[in-house]
């Protein structure tokens, strides 16, 4: 059975080259970077390359970016440091974020007693930017944490201004940016954002690999205490295969950014189209179907003329569809998502996340369809 794969948003397929490019590096890059012998120099200036092929293609300095093992590691250094080392006494988030921003929100601000407050958001899941300005007006040492683009319903917020909001109330901030590196031109070096954290395995990387970016400006010590890696951010020896794949999977995904986003929104907008015409129903949660305010990978669909029970996912599977339902990181799972409840606490239509990338096609945009529409 052929099987599609509609489900990038959780995780992306490996890319060829960088398969190739870890098989080489296996053989070639054992040596430790910390090793002054011939191997260690090897291994380290396999690291340094590709700090600084990252930072050329994020517009920032190559010394911003510390490596480490994905998202939700950046995300609780980038949370933690605010409150140990910026002394900050707020955190400012929206029910929205993934758990990797809200649980380590809610931990580490218990661990320095702070608050964390949440900001409105309406029913297409956009954020009360007026609430943010008049919180931050009181000056209080705050952290604010919002995503750049989110990966149940594909909203992307305005980081330029939710940033200028910050700069302007001495807030720091920061975006977890796991969904939008590798496929949207960030410029980190250049936008206000404090913190900023990616995910390779999200851009045709490998998993268990990503970065945080911290902005020249923000000082702050070890998030993993022990050896001198990292500039002394974090402790551990690097894992120089992982780290040279996603260095490797980020060019690629910018080199060919412009020619598969198209692709992408192509498949998209078939498979909307595809769907209104078997569901006249269907309807989209969020901003799914703005070209400009969504991820184009994204859709997120609810469908009242399907059964919402919970086999629903496993009978797609069954059928060769890979799709999500609740969070991207619980896939497969049957847990009610608490994106879709904070956008709307009544929703009961089954809700289905379809997240297409570079290597889906036409074709399997119709068979999804196909196995679809023998459901209902
Ligand atoms: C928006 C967002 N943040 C954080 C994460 C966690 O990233 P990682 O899997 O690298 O820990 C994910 C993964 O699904 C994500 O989509």
């Amino acid at each position: 059975m052929d099987y599609i794969y509609f489900d990038n948003a959780a995780s992306t397929p490996l890319r060829k080259e960088v398969k190739e490019y870890m098989l080489e590096l296996m053989d070639s890059a054992y040596g430790n970077p910390s090793s002054t012998h011939s191997q260690g120099r090897k291994a380290k200036a396999i690291l340094e390359a590709s700090r600084k092929t990252i930072a050329k293609n994020l517009h920032c300095l190559p010394a911003e970016i510390t490596f480490c093992s994905g998202g939700t590691e950046g995300d609780n250094a980038a949370i933690s440091l605010a409150l140990r080392d910026l002394k900050v006494v707020r955190i400012i988030t929206s029910p929205l974020e993934h758990h990797a921003v809200l649980h380590a929100a809610e931990t580490w601000a218990n661990a320095f007693d702070a608050e964390v407050v949440m900001l409105e958001v309406n029913q297409k899941g956009e954020l009360n930017l007026e609430q943010l300005e008049i919180l931050l007006a009181d000056q209080k040492p705050t952290l604010v944490s919002l995503m750049h683009g989110n990966n149940e319903i594909g909203n992307l917020n305005d980081i330029q201004r939710i940033g200028e909001l910050c700069r302007a109330n001495n807030a720091w901030f920061h975006s977890d940016t796991v969904q939008t590196v590798g496929h949207f031109d960030l410029k980190l070096g250049e936008l206000p954002i404090d913190f900023a954290t990616a995910s390779a395995h999200k851009f045709h990387g490998p998993k268990g690999v990503g970065f945080l970016y911290i902005d020249r400006r923000v000082k702050v010590n070890a998030f993993i205490s022990g050896g001198a890696q990292e500039r002394g951010f974090r402790g551990g020896t690097e894992s120089i295969i992982q780290i040279g794949a996603m260095s490797k999977a980020l060019e690629l995904s910018y080199k060919d950014l412009a020619q598969e986003r198209a692709h992408i929104l192509k498949l998209k907008s078939l498979f909307w189209e595809g769907i209104k015409s078997i569901f006249p129903k269907a309807y989209v949660n969020g901003l799914g179907l703005s070209a400009d305010e969504s991820l184009y990978t994204v859709i997120n669909l609810s469908i009242p003329e399907l059964e919402n029970d919970s086999m629903l996912l496993f009978n797609l599977d069954l059928r060769g569809l890979a799709i999500s339902g609740g969070s991207a990181c619980s896939s497969g799972s049957v847990q009610k998502s608490h994106v879709i409840a904070a956008l709307n606490p009544e929703h009961t239509d089954p809700v289905l996340r379809f997240s297409f990338g570079k290597d889906n096609t036409e074709a399997e945009v119709q068979k999804a369809l196909d196995i679809l529409k023998d459901l209902a």
